[in-house]
């Protein structure tokens, strides 16, 4: 039975106070005005912008869960100047197939999803294994904003705020051992809270995988918010991957586990078609879906009647960053 919740029914460790998400959007049009040459600033810093932008937040309506502000990050690639989807969107068309399959499902039903307390184990191949509590993992390392864009498998795409911090942090921090080659994600699958994860449509819990290399380039973002807010549980909170050369399901939601292996992980989508959803699964123009073609997609926000649908970029725009992870691989066969 699906109960229909609002925005404020879901559940946040931290209370909600400040209106980041509007900071960011003011931010944004601060921009767009600086391009246009209005504000004509266009050498200003981006703390300066900043702290305009905050200036100017006091008006803008208070945000609906906690502030999670992240400092502009430092790593290549982790900006785009493409326009950000609106948080509606990000937060009302999803796929997290715990709370239903249908894109709007997420966003009706994730209320349910308990997350706080909340733990991550970090086990196998490692010399720090252990139970790290969201506050651990918050403590961490410094929080970052990362707009990045995401496409989805299904040929559609989005552009997004993450707040966040490279995995490679953490790696780093649990120190995994010679042996360790891959990374394995393990989600939540909780029948209590999850009203899907008794369906049979996936092998639950929902598992994904990365190479420990692909683990441990900075553009991986271990994510707790966007938009400057905590994550909506729908989006995956409290704590999710981001990879964004790779198609949208290799982003595990609601991580509970994370393995260091020396073998390849069976991940979910992998075991229920492996012809469709291979392991590495980058985002490539040049390689069909067996049932679609993948050189073109839908910026979610653009689709107007005549909105032109927009070419694939390799490793969705991120080749410099990552192009050489895959150098000599046949990315026909290493779907
Ligand atoms: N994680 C879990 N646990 N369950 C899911 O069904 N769906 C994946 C991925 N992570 C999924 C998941 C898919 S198919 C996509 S496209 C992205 O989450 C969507 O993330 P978003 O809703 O934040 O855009």
């Amino acid at each position: 039975m699906l109960i229909k919740t609002d925005q404020q029914g879901f559940n946040h460790p931290v209370p909600s106070e400040i209106t980041s998400q509007g900071v960011y959007e003011n931010r944004r049009s601060l921009m767009k005005l600086m391009a246009s040459g209005v504000a004509g600033a266009a050498l200003a810093s981006w703390a300066s912008r900043e702290a305009h932008a905050q200036a100017i937040s006091s008006t803008a309506r208070p945000g609906k869960l906690a502030a999670l502000p992240g400092v502009k990050s430092p790593v290549a690639g982790a900006l785009t100047m493409d326009k950000v989807t609106d948080y509606k969107d990000a937060s009302t068309y999803n796929n997290f197939y715990e709370f239903g399959t249908d894109k709007t499902d997420p966003a009706q039903n994730a209320h349910t999803l308990k997350t706080s307390p909340w733990s991550v184990e970090i086990e196998g191949l490692v010399k720090k294994p252990g139970k790290y509590t969201l506050e651990d993992l918050l403590k961490l390392s410094a929080q970052e904003e990362r707009i990045y864009r995401m496409r989805c498998v299904e040929g559609w795409s989005m552009v997004i705020p993450w707040v966040g911090y490279s995995l490679s942090e953490l790696i780093k921090k649990v120190e995994p051992t010679s042996a360790a080659k891959y990374v394995e994600f393990v989600t939540l699958a909780d029948p209590k809270t999850m009203p899907f994860v008794g369906s049979r449509v996936l092998d639950w819990p929902y598992v994904e995988g990365l190479r420990m290399d692909e683990a441990m380039n900075p553009l991986t973002l271990l994510t707790f918010g966007m938009y400057g807010e905590v994550l909506p549980n729908q989006n995956g909170a409290p704590v999710r991957l981001v990879v964004p050369w790779k198609y949208g399901f290799k982003n595990a939601k609601s991580l509970v586990k994370i393995r260091f292996t020396d073998k390849q992980p069976a991940t979910a989508w992998n075991k229920a078609a492996a012809s469709e959803y291979g392991f590495y699964s980058n985002v490539n123009p040049n390689v069909d879906h067996p049932r679609w073609s993948q050189a073109t997609e839908r910026r979610i926000g653009e689709d107007g009647l005549f909105a032109k649908k927009r070419k694939t970029l390799m490793f969705n725009g991120y080749e410099a960053q990552v192009g050489q992870l895959y150098t000599g691989m046949d990315l026909k066969k290493f779907i």
